[in-house]
């Protein structure tokens, strides 16, 4: 079987990754359709060596389409989803639009493939959010989750090419300059205090792993780095942590790679993780302030597995499923 696949932001950061990672997994594609804004119709693109034409985004665009990957911003996705829905395309949504709808299942293909069902739109989590559910998961099943703390340290590739050229051309783009500054700030910031990137984790979090009561908090900074995000994860277990255990289940665990040798300078860094489809997790160490506790440092390609790479397997899973 191939399928007709559409990728709606085909020209943005993430979706020109999803083409890219479509490739490089060999995901069976029929035909492809490139959707953009109107600024982008009539643009040459590249797949599999030949040459595409970028269309413009409309309802029609998604006729006779198997699965339709989204990377457009929220209100996009608001907008073409259903439409895209109601001609027969599955969606699968990199946006916030979906993620804590109700019966829009919100997936990590490593963590709760299941949740799939026969949703006509399946949400991708948030970049950071993706990256950390793995490891927790793992925690999780071995001794309990009873509380989380995140701290982000998140690259510029994040806020897609407006960042990166901030950074790279000094083209203003942030409310301060990213370039030698670290800004607490990302998204916007809601009546509690919160940003809603931190809200995102804390939500996102505690959906995919169906601990809806879970205490979480976040501090989300965005980093003078140009791709990859880091996360410092401090974790209050239920029963206490035993390292060799976790490492061991670490290990073993699908889509994470372990690095952690500190004596020998072997830790998680965004430099080695760029390009890479996994979540690079070490620095394990017990937190001693409190009975349970366990320090993480997790470093992960936020366009690949926080993105272009976590929807292309959702769509290998569905795929796989005979859902398409
Ligand atoms: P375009 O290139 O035509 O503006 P990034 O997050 O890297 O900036 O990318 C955003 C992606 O979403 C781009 O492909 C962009 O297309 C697309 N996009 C933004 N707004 C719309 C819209 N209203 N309709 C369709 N595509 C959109």
């Amino acid at each position: 079987m191939s399928y007709v696949v559409a990728v709606v932001g085909a020209t943005g950061m993430v979706g020109r990754k999803m083409l890219q990672v479509l490739e490089e997994k060999k995901f069976p594609v029929k035909e492809i359709k490139l959707l953009a804004s109107a600024r982008s119709a009539g643009k040459k693109m590249t797949f599999r060596g030949k040459e595409v034409v970028v269309e413009e985004l409309k309802a029609e665009s998604f006729v006779g389409v198997d699965v339709a990957l989204f990377s457009a911003g929220g209100e996009t996705s608001k907008k073409f989803a259903p439409e895209a829905a109601e001609r027969g395309a599955i969606v699968v949504d990199n946006s916030s639009a979906w993620r804590m709808t109700e019966d829009v299942p919100l997936v990590v293909p490593e963590v709760n493939p299941e949740a799939i069902k026969n949703s006509k739109i399946i949400a991708n989590p948030n970049c950071s959010t993706t990256q950390c559910v793995l490891p927790l998961k793992v925690v999780q099943d071995l001794f309990g989750l009873k509380r989380v703390v995140y701290s982000t340290y998140q690259a510029v590739s994040g806020s897609g090419r407006d960042g990166i050229e901030e950074l790279k051309e000094g083209k203003r783009f942030y409310p301060y300059q990213i370039k030698n500054n670290c800004l607490p700030h990302i998204d916007v910031f809601l009546d509690n205090g919160y940003t809603k990137e931190e809200e995102k984790m804390i939500n996102e979090t505690r959906k995919i792993l169906e601990v809806p009561e879970l205490p979480i908090t976040a501090t989300c900074v965005r980093v003078p780095v140009l791709n990859c995000h880091g996360v410092s994860i401090n974790v209050e277990t239920e029963s206490e942590v035993d390292i060799q255990k976790l490492r061991d289940a670490l290990q073993d665990f699908p889509g994470v790679v372990l690095y952690d040798d500190p004596k020998n300078n072997v830790y998680p860094l965004a430099s080695e993780s760029d390009e890479k489809n996994e979540v690079f997790v070490g620095r394990l160490r017990k937190d001693p302030s409190i009975k349970n506790g366990l320090n993480m440092w997790v470093v992960s390609d936020n366009l690949r597995k926080g993105a272009a790479t976590n929807t292309v397997q959702i769509a290998e899973v569905l795929a796989k499923g005979g859902k398409l």
